[in-house]
């Protein structure tokens, strides 16, 4: 993937699921096909075998063990996951953290089935630890500011720039995203110019009442 990378997760938002997800979805492939820009979703898991099915965009899971087939009650492997149509899965997402034996085990169990790896961090410091795992990215993400509306890009690019540094410092082969309040063209840019590959954002998109148009303005400025 060398175009920048734009994720949107639907967490479990509402206007994420069903009929919205389509939406979502419809908006992300459309924009994707008229600009280049590689655009991908990351649905709830009732949603991702409808969205593989319907629309040839990145489809990532939201989360995946690092188990396989058999007594695992309640666990999420990432085989099942690949065979509902995942091209990847985010890993230790602030909302959905993991011990580092577990995002280990999730990683060791995407690179078995073939899928894109995204470790989510919260910091300077545990972005290096996650870019040293070897995942194809690592995304900070600073928790304080995820769904806040205010953009890591212009709050806080600091913890950008040192993150980019601090995992290429243990991995030169590392892609990182920045994530949290991204909404407009201008984080993106400013992101890219900070050494990112992408940004992985969430309500912006799917809280919006025009999916396209914002997806527009965020690849606007590439
Ligand atoms: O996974 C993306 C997310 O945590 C950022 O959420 O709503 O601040 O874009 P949001």
């Amino acid at each position: 993937m060398n175009s920048p990378f734009i994720l949107i997760n639907f967490k479990t938002y509402r206007e994420g699921t069903g009929y919205g997800a389509d939406r979502i979805a419809r908006a992300a492939s459309a924009v994707m096909e008229d600009t280049g820009v590689t655009i991908g979703i990351a649905p709830p898991y009732t949603d991702l075998r409808k969205m593989a099915r319907h629309f040839s965009i990145p489809i990532f899971a939201q989360h995946i063990d690092g188990v396989g087939a058999g007594g695992f009650t309640g666990h999420t492997p990432a085989y099942m996951m690949k065979l509902e149509g995942a091209t990847g899965s985010l890993i230790n997402h602030s909302e959905r953290r993991l011990t580092l034996a577990d995002i280990e085990a999730s990683l060791t169990a995407a690179e078995a089935e073939g899928l894109t790896s995204i470790i989510c961090t919260n910091n300077i410091r545990t972005t290096a630890a996650a870019a040293a795992l070897g995942p194809d990215y690592v995304a900070i993400e600073p928790p304080e500011l995820i769904g806040s509306g205010i953009s890591v890009a212009q709050a806080d690019p600091e913890i950008i720039a040192g993150s980019v540094k601090a995992a290429l410092k243990q991995n030169n082969q590392v892609k990182v995203l920045a994530g949290a309040g991204i909404q407009s063209g201008d984080c993106v840019r400013i992101s890219l110019d900070l050494g990112c590959s992408g940004v992985l954002l969430a309500s912006s998109v799917v809280k919006a009442e025009d999916p396209e148009a914002v997806l527009l303005d965020l690849v606007s400025k590439i």
